[in-house]
C-alpha cells in the first residue's frame, strides 16, 4: 500500500497541532518527524518533548527521522515519546546491527536510511530485519531542497534486489518529492513517500489529496 509521510519540518510550528490534524483529516497515512542533532546533518530542528506533545493530536503512524549521531544512545526515549517507527542512518552507527535490534526489541517498526551518495550493499546483511528502508532522494539536513534525478534509478535497484531476496519490505523516499515527481518514485517502486514543503506551503488539505490522488 502506498501511503503518505508529511514532514513536519516545513509545518508552521505556532499551529502544529492544527497542521498535524489538517493532514490526518485530508488522508495521510502517517507524520514524518526529523530529528537534526547539528553533528550528523548541519542543522538542528527538534527532539523529545516536541514528539511527546503532538502525540495527542493524531493517531497517525509517527515515523522518526534520526539524523544523529550513535542513535542506538537515544532509541529507548523516543519509543516513550511516541515513536512508532524509527529510522536511523546507516552512515550515523558505528554499530548499525545492534542498533536495528535495540529499535526491534522495543516493539516498534526499524528503518535504515542510506545518503544519495551511500551504496546500497551496506543493507546486505541487514535487510531482512528491516520493516522498511529510506532512500535519501536529497543530502538530508534541511527541508526544500531540490530532487537528486540519480536516486530514480537506486529506488529501482533496491526494488528488484527486495523481490529478488522475496521481501516485502517497504521503500520509503524523502526529498525533494512534489506533485510533479511522486509518479516517477512510485513507478520506480517506492511506496511511502515523504514531503515536507510540497505539503504544507500553500493549501496543505489539497495538497495531501492532489498527492494521494497521484500515489493511488
Ligand atoms: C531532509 C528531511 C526531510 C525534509 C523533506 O533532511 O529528512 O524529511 O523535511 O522536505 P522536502 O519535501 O521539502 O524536501
Ligand atoms: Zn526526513
Amino acid at each position: 500500500m502506498n501511503c503518505l509521510a508529511p514532514s513536519i519540518l516545513s509545518a508552521d510550528f505556532t499551529c502544529l497541532g492544527e497542521q498535524i490534524q489538517c493532514v490526518d483529516r485530508a488522508g495521510a497515512q502517517y507524520v514524518h518527524i526529523d530529528v537534526m542533532d547539528g553533528a550528523f546533518v548541519p542543522s538542528i530542528s527538534f527532539g523529545m518533548p516536541l514528539i511527546k506533545s503532538i502525540r495527542c493530536c493524531t493517531e497517525c503512524i509517527f515515523d522518526v527521522h534520526l539524523m544523529i549521531e550513535e542513535p542506538i544512545r537515544y532509541i529507548e526515549e523516543f519509543v516513550t515519546c511516541g515513536a512508532d517507527i524509527i529510522t536511523v542512518h546507516a552512515e550515523s552507527c558505528t554499530h548499525l546491527d545492534r542498533t536495528i535490534e535495540t529499535i526491534k526489541n522495543k516493539g516498534v517498526r526499524a528503518c535504515v536510511a542510506v545518503n544519495p551518495a551511500t551504496n546500497l550493499s551496506v543493507l546486505e546483511y541487514v535487510l531482512p530485519l528491516l520493516d522498511m528502508v529510506l532512500i535519501m532522494t536529497v543530502n538530508p539536513g534541511f527541508g526544500g531542497q531540490k530532487y537528486i534525478p540519480y536516486c530514480t534509478e537506486k529506488i529501482r535497484t533496491m526494488r528488484h534486489i527486495l523481490k529478488e531476496r522475496r521481501l516485502q519490505t517497504d521503500i520509503e523516499v524523502d526529498g525533494g518529492i512534489t506533485l510533479s515527481n511522486v509518479k516517477e518514485v512510485i513507478d520506480a517502486g517506492a511506496n511511502i513517500i515523504v514531503s515536507g514543503s510540497s505539503i504544507f506551503h500553500g493549501d496543505i488539505s489539497q495538497n495531501v489529496k492532489e498527492f494521494l490522488t497521484l500515489m493511488r
